[in-house]
């Protein structure tokens, strides 16, 4: 991915980043909450728990000392309870065995129950703004596609080539921003199921987006185009049996009349209408008339013309 690409990243973030509360804060403990709810559930069901967990467990010791039934009965609505007593054991193993420090490297973090390496270095970088590579469902998905190619192609990639791929981008010192703006163009713009290609900061440089576009060209390139239309042809048709339609059904049957014969409307019905029948006659005596006053025909006793 070019230096500009990984800016531009960094300048549609700082466009169009969601204002969510774990992003206003560096606490540690906040933001492992934040990513320990955030593991299975989708934000918006998250925001309102991540405040009512925090007003009831502000800090890490209420956390430890409070029952457990306590903390299980707050997580009721996010789903995954193991979450919640894990969440509690490792507020437990800090108070306890960390003299109530949060741990700040990744191989301390890693030890605590229940993170995992996302976690770990969701903590390390959200948290105490460290420089580290982590991936999650939105930045493996945005990092296969923009430097390797489409999800069809790249389904077999490793976890560890993903994680090398996005240690080499982070632009140092500035990780925070960097992985927060993966898991958001994740999140709104490289979805999985409906990705907006046009609206996205990678595009220039996605690996996806340019396979994507040649084989597009190429399905376009081998559809024989049909031959070009006139531009009398090319405007817009009217509506088979409408008004319209048999307005212009009226002027060509007197166009094909030699010059300057008339046509009786007993005689035009048929020609318009296969099965015109005397049911018909004071819909075509309409169609005339109004053919005629605007001066398209003109109508004498029995018999029409072109004027
Ligand atoms: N999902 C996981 N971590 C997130 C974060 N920090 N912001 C938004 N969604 C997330």
């Amino acid at each position: 991915m070019p230096p500009a690409t990984i800016e531009a990243l960094l300048a549609w973030f700082a466009r169009n980043a969601r204002d969510l509360p774990w992003r206003r804060t560096r606490d540690p403990y906040h933001v492992l909450v934040s990513e320990v709810m955030l593991q299975q559930t989708q934000v918006e069901r998250v925001i309102p728990k991540y405040h009512a967990f925090l007003d009831s467990f502000p800090t890490l010791e209420r956390l430890a000392r409070s029952p457990t039934a306590e903390v299980i009965r707050l997580w009721a609505g996010l789903g995954y309870n193991r979450r919640a007593v894990n969440l509690q054991r490792t507020a437990r193993v800090i108070v306890e065995e960390h003299g109530g420090i949060f741990p700040r490297e990744v191989t301390a973090l890693r030890r605590l129950p229940g993170v995992g390496p996302y976690t770990a270095g969701a903590i390390a970088c959200f948290a105490f703004e460290q420089d580290v590579a982590f991936l999650d469902t939105n930045i493996r998905r945005v990092l296969r596609r923009a430097c390797l190619g489409p999800d069809e192609a790249t389904s077999g990639v490793s976890d560890r080539e993903l994680l090398a791929l996005a240690a080499a981008l982070a632009p140092p010192g500035r990780g925070w921003a960097w992985n927060q703006a993966l898991i958001e163009v994740g999140a709104l713009v490289c979805t999985a199921a409906n990705p907006a290609c046009p609206r996205c900061p990678l595009r220039p440089a996605c690996r996806a987006y340019a396979a994507r576009a040649a084989a597009d060209a190429a399905l376009i390139a081998a559809v024989p185009s049909p031959a070009p239309r006139r531009i009398a042809e090319r405007k817009a048709e009217p509506y088979a049996g409408s008004r319209r339609w048999y307005r212009g059904r009226v002027i060509d049957a007197l166009r094909a009349l030699p010059p300057g014969s008339a046509l009786t409307l007993a005689r035009l019905g048929p020609r318009l209408k296969p099965d015109y029948a005397a049911e018909d006659e004071a819909w075509l005596r309409g169609l005339v008339a109004d053919l005629d006053r605007d001066g398209l025909l003109v109508l004498e006793g029995e018999h029409v013309r072109l004027p």
